[in-house]
């Protein structure tokens, strides 16, 4: 089966939150990228909301007809708003208010008591969980203890490789891990630092049944078209895992 693309449309609310102004609308974003054929619709809710803004995710929550997903941190502050939301899928990430963008997986071991207490309370609001988790076993099976419903590898240590570096370790590291995950029931996803050059090899493994992309989908869009940007993404990823 073809591996499902959504698509991160932060990016557009960057754009949008560097004149505190209304374009460019991440809702048309959701809706474009949506009509181009992208299987679901990922942002993130920022507790320093520097880019996605509450307002957004309740009117994609409305207008959308493929799944929401909203990446977050496990913190109460964040959960409040978004519970009444409903998105489809929530996915936990660590955050810190320093960072560009997501760095490293959560650590579900760490922090298991935290993360099976915010489990149970979005599962109990009829959200689906995702973990965002590094490649790695002893990860994998926190994720399924905890009683979540996905896990997302992160595919950064893969996508920042220097150029003509092997990535064999790292990418059998991600396929182990998604047997694991299979195996143990868990809806399989990965992303981060995906592009058209880099995506084939995750897209090729057989249980990673979707990829989160945006940076490079959105950065490309300003060239080519929002359309065209999600289109090629998704024939890159249906010639590698046909
Ligand atoms: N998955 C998660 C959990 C993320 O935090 C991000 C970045 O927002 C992505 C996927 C998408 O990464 P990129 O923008 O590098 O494609």
């Amino acid at each position: 089966m073809t591996t499902c693309l959504g698509v991160n449309i932060d990016h557009v609310a960057t754009l949008r939150q560097a004149r505190s102004g209304h374009e460019p609308e991440p809702v048309m974003a959701g809706l474009l990228a949506q009509s181009a054929g992208a299987h679901g619709i990922t942002v993130h809710l920022r507790a320093d909301r520097r880019h996605i803004q509450d307002r957004d995710v309740r009117l994609l929550r409305e207008v959308l007809s493929v799944p929401l997903n909203v990446e977050c941190a496990a913190s109460q502050e964040i959960l409040e708003a978004i519970v009444p939301l409903k998105p489809h899928w929530v996915t936990l990430v660590p955050e810190t208010r320093e960072e560009l963008t997501t760095q490293g997986g959560l650590d579900a071991i760490f922090l298991q008591a935290h993360l099976r207490t915010v489990v149970r309370e979005l599962r109990s609001s009829d959200i689906r969980v995702s973990l965002f988790i590094d490649p790695q076993l002893d990860q994998v099976k926190m994720a399924s203890r905890i009683e979540a419903d996905g896990v997302e590898f992160n595919t950064g240590i893969y996508s920042d490789l220097p150029f003509g570096a092997d990535p064999t370790p790292e990418l059998d590291r991600i396929k182990e891990s998604a047997r694991l995950a299979s195996r143990l029931g868990l809806k399989v996803l990965a992303g981060h630092g995906l592009t058209l050059q880099n995506v084939g090899p995750i897209a090729a493994i057989p249980e990673i049944s979707e990829l989160n992309i945006g940076h490079s989908i959105i950065g490309r869009a300003v060239m080519v078209g929002l359309d065209r940007a999600v289109q090629e993404m998704l024939d890159a990823i249906a010639k590698a895992s046909a």
